[in-house]
């Protein structure tokens, strides 16, 4: 669904825009969102569960408030983390009752707003949040419906940093021991105060093997059975996270919205239907399946560097201060040159940014032309997720815009961050 293609001067479009053109207005380094196939995506997933399942966009993966509108037109609810990302989203007009929080140590203050705000659900994490919502909600009169993060004791294929269903570590509450079942007696002690709607589960992300959502949902679903046995309830909801891989390169081969769904549909009904319940409502929480292919970061060249017998150096205008993955979780990505086509040969190069460290790496391997040179924009895809929401300050870095495209015209969705906003911080 992507609206990527060169024009008559070999110069990359997207949405009808040349990058020059952007890079004139906007300058670089910027993430430029293509908003078509944003909407795209967002739709395919909701359409792939055809009204049988929600789907929550995880926040953490970029949120700014186009973003949320563009979520809430296509008929998606949103899933937050923070009081910072829960204000987005109520400042976009997303309906609270459309909204999740998560979060493995909300504040105080975070679960007020929720709770007044009226948001959808809380995902429970802990014994002493299940207390502390109990009493928030209690004193403003609520009934506050949530659901509770268990650990299904799934070790996903993909980078330890992102993996969270395996025991050691600090999401959830563990199905092996029996924390999960205790924190369900520990809800439905609070039944004035909080409505269990029922069972969570993430397992990670960047996942391409589907075993892991299996085995989650097999024991998602052996829990609710316990429930029903325990407490005589059946419990209308389990939401099965997010985490569903994209591809960086050409290497990744990721399933479709609609083979998701269908898989997922297939292995709750069966489990349901072994366990004899009724099955539950399903909910989803894709972040970067949805956003991450839909930017592209766009760089001006500005030193090339070639190492006798190793490779050359690139130096962009950015860096690990606008994409931190490669340097934290040896992410790949590809890049290419975009601002005019080339007949040199291929270089082997290595893309770095303009930071005060080896480790700050954008594209560990990749080639460009041989006549590469300065003022050359490149552009490294798949940067929609995890990108800008993780972007820092590092050496003063001016944190980039975010560009929407569409049929032709491009605006900041969110503006280039400008020194006077930096030094407004440092108060002396
Ligand atoms: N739901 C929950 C509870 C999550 O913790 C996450 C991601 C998601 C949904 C969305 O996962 P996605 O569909 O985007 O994979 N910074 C890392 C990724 C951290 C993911 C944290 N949780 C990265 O850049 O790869």
């Amino acid at each position: 669904s992507q609206t990527v293609a060169r024009d008559a001067e070999g110069v990359v479009t997207v949405g009808g825009v040349d990058v020059k053109s952007l890079a004139a207005e906007f300058g670089t380094p910027a993430y430029v969102m293509d908003e078509a196939d944003f909407r795209a995506r967002a739709r395919a997933w909701r359409d792939a569960f055809g009204g049988d399942a929600d789907v929550y966009y995880a926040g953490k993966a970029f949120l700014s408030k186009a973003v949320v509108r563009w979520l809430h037109e296509e008929g998606l609810n949103v899933d937050v983390c923070s009081s910072g990302e829960l204000n987005v989203a109520l400042a976009a007009g997303m309906p609270a009752e459309r909204i999740a929080l998560h979060g493995n140590n909300k504040s105080v203050r975070e679960l007020e707003q929720a709770v007044k705000a009226g948001v959808g659900h809380i995902v429970v994490d802990s014994y002493q949040e299940i207390e502390r919502l109990a009493a928030i909600a209690g004193a403003q009169g609520v009934r506050q419906p949530v659901l509770i993060r268990i650990t299904v004791g799934v070790e996903a294929h993909t980078h330890e940093f992102i993996a969270t269903a395996h025991e050691d570590q600090k999401f959830g509450l563990s199905l092996n021991g029996g924390a999960a079942a205790e924190a369900v007696r520990r809800v439905l002690a609070h039944p004035e105060s909080l409505e269990l709607r029922g069972i969570h589960s993430h397992i990670g992300s960047q996942i391409f093997d589907f075993a892991g959502f299996e085995v989650a949902a097999r024991r998602v679903v052996g829990l609710l059975a316990e429930i029903r046995d325990e407490h005589g309830v059946e419990l209308p909801e389990i939401d099965l996270g997010g985490g569903l891989g994209i591809a960086y390169t050409s290497e990744d081969d990721p399933r479709s919205p609609a083979e998701i769904a269908a898989s997922l549909a297939e292995i709750v009904r069966r489990e349901c239907a072994a366990a004899e319940l009724t099955a539950p409502r399903l909910s989803v929480e894709p972040g970067r399946a949805i956003v991450g292919p839909t930017a592209f970061t766009l760089y001006e060249v500005g030193t090339v560097k070639p190492l006798e017998a190793l490779r050359t150096y690139v130096s962009v205008d950015g860096g690990m201060s606008d994409n931190i993955r490669t340097a934290l979780y040896d992410a790949e990505y590809s890049v290419a040159l975009v601002s005019r086509t080339s007949d040199a040969a291929p270089m082997l190069v290595r893309v770095v940014g303009k930071h005060c460290e080896s480790g700050d790496i954008v594209v560990r391997d990749a080639f460009l032309p041989a006549d590469l040179a300065p003022g050359d924009l490149i552009a490294v895809p798949a940067t929609g997720a995890y990108c800008r929401s993780m972007a820092s300050n590092y050496n003063h870095a001016l944190r980039p815009p975010v560009l929407a495209v569409r049929e032709g015209a491009a605006r900041e969705i969110v503006r280039r961050e400008t020194e006077e906003d930096l030094l407004r911080l440092d108060i002396g």
